[in-house]
This record gives structure tokens, C-alpha cells and sequence, in this order.
């Protein structure tokens, strides 16, 4: 059967990311003889500068009809006016709730080969993987009200942090699952000593451990676990928390690999469709230079081929690709390559499908 993959490329460097992953999940297909039909649409700041609107009736029909959905970035500095009433990233963000996509997956690995990168201790990074569990279609993101106001002649803006107890339960269900699979280690990570919403979310967190006896779960506060990625990021195995401070834990953690550029997501709901996108944003400061790492993207590919299609082996094939494009001293810019040896985007990705096509 033929898959149906809708690419979003974005904005900024995400077209240039997104077409190198296209291209790994073009070869993956040829050589595991199956059909992917990949369609194109537009979502963000192009969407907003051809149709007015960040995410286009047109793109989001035809994510719910894939079966899998690869996005770039959405975002710059054209559409950055604080007064603007559509903004790029409200597309991204309409497309996670409106597909159901709670569950955001964000793997950490630290490569040996890439910690003269890091500027922490090499000895710090050995060993390191893990894998956040951030909560995506909840919290201060979407809770309402939402406003901006004008009161007694004074601005002042509210935004609204709000979590039902089904709305914990299921991302750390999926945290506890995903743990079996790993080192049985769960950090539910939040705010408990001063938010409500946190109380609730350690006391769901902890009556869900008791149907997984076999997974530890230990609870840590969001100020000192950003400090303990950092000083020990050996001790932690899955990490779960609600939505802003998944987003900012995960790019500190980014740290470990030496670039934000190589990090991949799958978010994920109750059914296989997924959407996968790096971590990472537009990077206006690099976008139009054919110099963006497309590591990200290529390895949220090789999420979609695991979480989407069932083709693990694949997925395996693509990060195999990638570690031995890294271990053989394939470098982007942002990777610490030495001066002239720098690949380019497109290079880059050449190079992980030639490791594919040799395997
Ligand atoms: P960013 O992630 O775009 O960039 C942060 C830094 O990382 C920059 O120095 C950039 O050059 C570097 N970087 C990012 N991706 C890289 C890659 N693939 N290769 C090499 N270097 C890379 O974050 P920002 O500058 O804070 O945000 C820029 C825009 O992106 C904003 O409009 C923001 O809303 C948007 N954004 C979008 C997403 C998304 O679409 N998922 C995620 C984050 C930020
Ligand atoms: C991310 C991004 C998005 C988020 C923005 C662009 C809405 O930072 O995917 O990490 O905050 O979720
Ligand atoms: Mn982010």
C-alpha cells in the first residue's frame, strides 16, 4: 500500500532541511520497495504571505488525510510585528491540536564523536541519552482566557496555564510506556512547590506509576532539573513535563549533541498519523545559505518510518546512516567542522544516503 507523506517545509531553513529528509525518505523507499506519495503544502509565514492564513484549510485536509506529515520550521523576522494579528507559529500550533497530537518525543542522544562540540566536559557527556516526553496540546500554550487589555488606562496581557487530570494522565501514561522500552526511569518534571496546575499533575503522575511497578518514577522541580541536565545528564532516562517547559528543557539539553541542529521530534496522538519536525526554528541568521544542518530533519524521518509507517528496521537504517556519517567525520558549520571542511546542507544529506545505499 502507498504511504501518503505531507511535507510542510516552512519557513526560513526549513525548506532546505525538509528537502533533504524527502530525498533519505525517497532512497529508504526504493530500497525497502515500497511507494511513498509525498505531497506539498504550505503552513506558517509562506502560508501567511500566499493565502493570509498560517495554516491553510488546504494543508490541514490534507494532514488529516496522511499518514504521516514531515514539517522544516515556521517563523522569521517578516512576520515578527509583536502587533500582527496571524503570526507563522500559530500554524504549527493549530496543526498539533487540531490532529490531537499531545505527546511531543524528543530524543537526546550525545554522540562521542561530536563532544569536542559541546562546551561541557566530555566525560559529562558520555553515555548520555534521553528522551523527553513534552506535553504539547495543553497549558500555557492554549488555556484560556488569552488577552491583552486595556485597563484604567494601563496594557496588560494575560495568558492562562490550565491542565486537566485526562490531559496528564495520557502523556504520562505514554512516558511510562516508552520507559519499559528503555531503563525503566521516569522524571516528571514541574513546578509543584508554587503552581496548582503542577500539584495536580505529581499527583496524576504519581497514581499512574502504580500501574507500571516495574518503572521508577521520581518527581524533580523544573528549576533543578534544569540544572542537573547540565551537570548530570547521565541520570536521567525519559523525562516527562507539560508544554513550556518541555519546550525550554529541550533546547538546553540540545547542548549534549553540540547543535540544535540535529535533534528530532514525532508528536504523536492517539492513532499511528504523526507530525515530525527537528527541534529547531527557521534560523533567519542562516536561512538562503545552504549551510543548515539537516541532521534533525533526516532523523525525525527516521521517526516517521518507526512511529508511522511500522518500518523500524528503515528508521534503524537512517540513524545508522546518520552515526556513521558522524563517525566518519561528516560535519555541518554548527558542528564544530574544522575551518573549510564545513558541508553544506545538500552535502550533508548526500552523505547520509550514500551510508544508506551502502548498508
Ligand atoms: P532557531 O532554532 O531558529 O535558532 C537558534 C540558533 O540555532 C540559531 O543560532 C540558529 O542558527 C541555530 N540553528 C537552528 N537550527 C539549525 C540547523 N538546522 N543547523 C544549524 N544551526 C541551526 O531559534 P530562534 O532563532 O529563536 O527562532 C527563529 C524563528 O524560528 C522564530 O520565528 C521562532 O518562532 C521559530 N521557531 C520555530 C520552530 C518550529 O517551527 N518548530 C521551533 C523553534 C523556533
Ligand atoms: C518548538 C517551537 C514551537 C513551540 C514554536 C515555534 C511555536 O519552539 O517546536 O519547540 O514553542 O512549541
Ligand atoms: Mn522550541
Amino acid at each position: 500500500m502507498t504511504a501518503t507523506i505531507v511535507l510542510l517545509p516552512g519557513d526560513g531553513i526549513g525548506p532546505e532541511v525538509v528537502r533533504e529528509a524527502h530525498k533519505v525518505l525517497a532512497a529508504v523507499a526504493a530500497r525497502a520497495g515500497r511507494e511513498f506519495a509525498f505531497e506539498d503544502h504550505s503552513i506558517g509565514g509562506a502560508a501567511i504571505d500566499q493565502h493570509g492564513d498560517p495554516l491553510p484549510p488546504a494543508t490541514l485536509d490534507a494532514c488529516r488525510r496522511a499518514d504521516a506529515i514531515l514539517l522544516g520550521a515556521v517563523g522569521g523576522p517578516k512576520w515578527d510585528d509583536p502587533r500582527a494579528r496571524v503570526r507563522p507559529e500559530q500554524g504549527l500550533l493549530g496543526l498539533r491540536k487540531a490532529l490531537g497530537l499531545y505527546a511531543n518525543l524528543r530524543p537526546v542522544r550525545a554522540h562521542p564523536a561530536l563532544a569536542a562540540a559541546s562546551p561541557l566536559k566530555p566525560a559529562l557527556l558520555l553515555g548520555v541519552d534521553v528522551l523527553f516526553v513534552r506535553e504539547l496540546t495543553g497549558g500555557l500554550y492554549f488555556g484560556e482566557p488569552r488577552l491583552r487589555e486595556v485597563a484604567g488606562g494601563r496594557r496588560r496581557a494575560v495568558d492562562t496555564l490550565v491542565y486537566s487530570e485526562d490531559e496528564i494522565a495520557r502523556v504520562v501514561r505514554l512516558a511510562f510506556r516508552l520507559a519499559r522500552g528503555r531503563n525503566q526511569r521516569v522524571t516528571s518534571v514541574d513546578k509543584a512547590n508554587v503552581l496548582e496546575s503542577s500539584r495536580l499533575w505529581r499527583e496524576v503522575a504519581t497514581e499512574i506509576a502504580a500501574e507500571f511497578p516495574d518503572v521508577a518514577l521520581e518527581h524533580q522541580l523544573v528549576d533543578s532539573c534544569a540544572m542537573r541536565l547540565v551537570t548530570a545528564p547521565r541520570s536521567f532516562d525519559v523525562i516527562v513535563t507539560e508544554n513550556m517547559f518541555g519546550d525550554i528543557l529541550t533546547d538546553e539539553a540540545a547542548v549534549f549533541t553540540g547543535s540544535l541542529g540535529v535533534i528530532p521530534s514525532a508528536s504523536l496522538g492517539e492513532g499511528s498519523r504523526g507530525l515530525y519536525e527537528p527541534i529547531h526554528g527557521s534560523a533567519p541568521d542562516l536561512a538562503g545559505r545552504g549551510v543548515a544542518n539537516p541532521i534533525g530533519a533526516i532523523l525525525s524521518a527516521a521517526l516517521l518510518l518507526r512511529h508511522s509507517l511500522g518500518l523500524g528496521g528503515e528508521a534503524d537504517l537512517v540513524e545508522r546512516a546518520v552515526a556513521a556519517a558522524i563517525t566518519t567525520g561528516a560535519r555541518t558549520a554548527d558542528m564544530g567542522a574544522a575551518p573549510g571542511e564545513a558541508l553544506s546542507t545538500a552535502a550533508m544529506g548526500e552523505r547520509i544516503r550514500r551510508e544508506i545505499a551502502a548498508a
